[in-house]
């Protein structure tokens, strides 16, 4: 009979027993899978685990910062943390095509991790987060691509590191409940998917600065009052998006030209297909006022009413 704590001891024995008294390198992304394996590597050799966090500027209001307090402050992982924001954003100017800034971003996050893996010795082994449908999915040819999902965090090419994937078995919920028995708090496991490629790809268009404050700041918000209306765990995944069209507004006795800001809510089961929310008028409203008040260059905010097919979720 197939328990979860039985599989928490067979792996960490079978770590153990591989890892011997050599170091491991995990690429942390900020995302579940990978911090699933860091806490439980950290379980199973202690200091022998060294983490590098890539924080490329995309991520999520406070999301670099609750990573850090959680794995480093709470469950002692040694972490680097890398603020490569500024490499992101050089390498991503003047960008407008989604395929491309996929490609800079987790391009990008392989160089950064490599350059700074380069800097560690003495390590043998490289630990992912791999599930068992990454496994099938890279075992088959799918027709035809829509839009080519980069996880972030690939293995480096040039680098001679055996590989370390404990969560080859399982699958994303079994993962999630792997977590919550390592003593991960629930809101961090059950977190809504986010794509690798971050924000980067929720400002339509070229990435700027101003642009991603305007997402974060507005996703902030829309994430807010959704937990607050106990809707985070009736919605596959919801978050805004910044179009880069302007249209006219008024405000007190001016005229504004400023922003309109997406709000994207879907239902799903596994995000190949998807139903807009029916997120109730009154917290719609709710979030919209909160938008226009607290973000400033934003003066409209529309919700996306499309389900997947025709639209996809991410805009881009
Ligand atoms: P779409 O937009 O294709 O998204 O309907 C389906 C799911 O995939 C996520 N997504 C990505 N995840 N890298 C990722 O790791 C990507 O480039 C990427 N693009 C989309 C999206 O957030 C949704 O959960």
């Amino acid at each position: 009979n197939w328990s979860m704590n039985d599989f928490i001891d067979q792996q960490i024995q079978k770590i153990r027993d591989t890892v011997g008294d050599k170091k491991v390198l995990l690429g942390l992304s900020g995302g579940v899978d990978s911090s699933v394996v860091g806490v439980l590597l950290h379980k199973a050799i202690g200091t022998q685990l060294t983490s590098i966090f890539v924080d490329h500027g995309l991520l999520r209001k406070n999301e670099a910062d609750q990573v850090m307090d959680s794995l480093k402050g709470k469950f002692g992982l040694n972490i680097i943390k890398v603020d490569a924001q500024k490499r992101f954003m050089d390498k991503l100017a003047g960008v407008t095509d989604p395929e491309k800034k996929r490609k800079i971003i987790g391009n990008e996050f392989i160089q950064v991790f490599n350059d700074e893996a380069q800097k560690l010795d003495g390590i043998d082994f490289l630990a992912q987060g791999t599930l068992y449908t990454d496994v099938i999915e890279s075992g088959t040819s799918t027709a035809q691509t829509i839009k080519s999902h980069h996880n972030v965090g690939g293995l480096p090419e040039d680098m001679h590191f055996k590989l370390i994937e404990p969560l080859r078995t399982l699958f994303k919920d079994e993962t999630r409940e792997l977590g919550e028995k390592l003593g991960m708090p629930h809101e961090l496991v059950w977190r809504q998917p986010f794509p690798g490629p971050g924000l980067g790809i929720r400002v339509i268009g070229e990435v700027t600065e101003d642009k991603l404050e305007i997402v974060r700041d507005s996703d902030w918000i829309l994430r807010d009052e959704i937990a607050k209306n106990g809707l985070d765990e009736k919605i596959w995944q919801y978050f805004t998006v910044l179009p880069g069209i302007r249209s006219v507004g008024v405000m007190g006795d001016g005229r504004t030209y400023d922003y309109t800001v997406g709000i994207r809510a879907v239902t799903s089961i596994d995000g190949m297909t998807a139903d807009f929310a029916q997120i109730p008028w009154d917290v719609l409203q709710k979030i919209s006022v909160r938008i226009v008040n607290e973000v400033d260059h934003v003066n409209r905010v529309v919700y996306d009413i499309t389900s997947k097919p025709p639209a996809t979720i991410e805009w881009e």
